[in-house]
């Protein structure tokens, strides 16, 4: 029988005290005489995000031998930006709710809700400026531009099906699978690390990255809407198509991109559609085929802690995409 994954508060435990005082920083830093930004931030703050990609980079930081107080204010710039590219996100895909509740956008409406997140992207480097860190901010402007990219890019290719696997592999490494190697990378930066830890690191969080759209993307068709806090079958309707969609077209579904056209032009999917696509889905093997991507990257990224010395850091992170393969929101 599969051992069965550990639950994330489990996975964080070594590390729990700093998570916390990653939000107190998180919350200290967006203190203004404008109060629309506390309250905003608060709103944020308070919603209950996973934390994996601060959590990430303090795991790395210990395990690459770093000590010292840093590494709580590089996880809550990770956090910054994380946040800042969830609420433009949120905008772009003309999502409702997040983490359960209104997205800020619907809240607070599309003109504050960009400029937050702007405020937060720069917040995030002047952060970041504060040690005398500037390879740490290279690399922090290098994942936030690529996620921008990753999103104009798909963008591009929305509504687009026949969109190739490439491209859409294209699409997630960029929008998702730097930000997470630049966590784990800064994280290693931080500590005595040689430039092949580093490397590794970076390369750990990129496939755990790849790993986690990936599954974010199943969640959309195989995943709860109230687990999720955000509704299940919204990236075909927002004309996004993912990796079990391009698998069945790809394998020839005449009827399979019928349905997906359709849903694309309604921007909505009937009980029977859905049903019916779910069935090819099946029939195809494309949810398994996207889950054994997933399981790859996974086990990739799992790889390449073996340069590091056994620890409780490189157990968590062992233990984290194992947990992303299984999560449930
Ligand atoms: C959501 O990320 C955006 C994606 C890359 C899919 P998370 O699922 O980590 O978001 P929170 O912070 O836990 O809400
Ligand atoms: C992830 O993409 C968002 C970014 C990395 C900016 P999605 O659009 O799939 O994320 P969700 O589904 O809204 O959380
Ligand atoms: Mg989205
Ligand atoms: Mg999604």
């Amino acid at each position: 029988m599969q051992k069965s994954p550990l639950a994330l508060s489990q996975i964080f435990e070594p590390i729990r005290a700093d998570l916390e005082r990653v939000d107190q920083e998180f919350v200290r830093h967006i203190q203004s005489h404008v109060d629309l930004i506390p309250t905003i931030g608060k709103y944020i703050q308070g919603s209950g995000g996973k934390r994996i990609r601060p959590a990430v980079l303090l795991m790395a930081a210990r395990l690459g031998g770093y000590t010292g107080d840093r590494a709580v204010l590089h996880a809550a710039v990770i956090e910054f930006i994380h946040t800042a590219t969830l609420v433009h996100d949120d905008i772009i895909d003309d999502s409702e709710l997040r983490r359960g509740r209104l997205a800020v956008h619907s809240r607070w409406g599309n003109d504050i809700t960009v400029l937050l997140g702007d405020y937060l992207y720069i917040k995030s480097m002047a952060m970041a400026l504060t040690h005398d860190t500037l390879e740490l901010v290279r690399v922090l402007c290098d994942v936030t531009l690529h996620m921008i990219e990753g999103e104009l890019y798909q963008l591009t290719k929305n509504f687009d099906a026949a969109i190739t696997e490439d491209e859409h592999f294209e699409i997630i490494r960029r929008k998702t699978a730097y930000l997470f190697g630049g966590a784990a990378q800064i994280g290693g930066m931080l500590g005595p690390t040689t430039t092949e830890q580093q490397e590794a690191l970076s390369d750990y969080g990129y496939n755990l990255g790849i790993a986690f759209q990936l599954v974010d993307d199943l969640l959309d068709f195989t995943g709860n809407a109230v687990a999720l806090g955000k509704p299940i079958g919204a990236d075909l309707r927002e004309g996004k198509m993912t990796l079990p969609l391009i698998h069945l077209l790809a394998h020839g579904s005449p009827r399979g991109e019928e349905i997906v056209r359709e849903v694309m032009a309604n921007r909505s999917a009937s009980e029977s559609q859905w049903n019916e696509l779910m069935g090819l889905l099946k029939e195809q093997r494309s949810i398994e085929y996207a889950e054994r991507r997933a399981l790859e990257s996974a086990e990739r990224a799992k790889k390449r802690l073996r340069l590091f010395p056994p620890s409780a850091e490189r157990e968590a992170l062992l233990a984290l995409p194992d947990y992303v393969l299984q999560r449930d929101r």
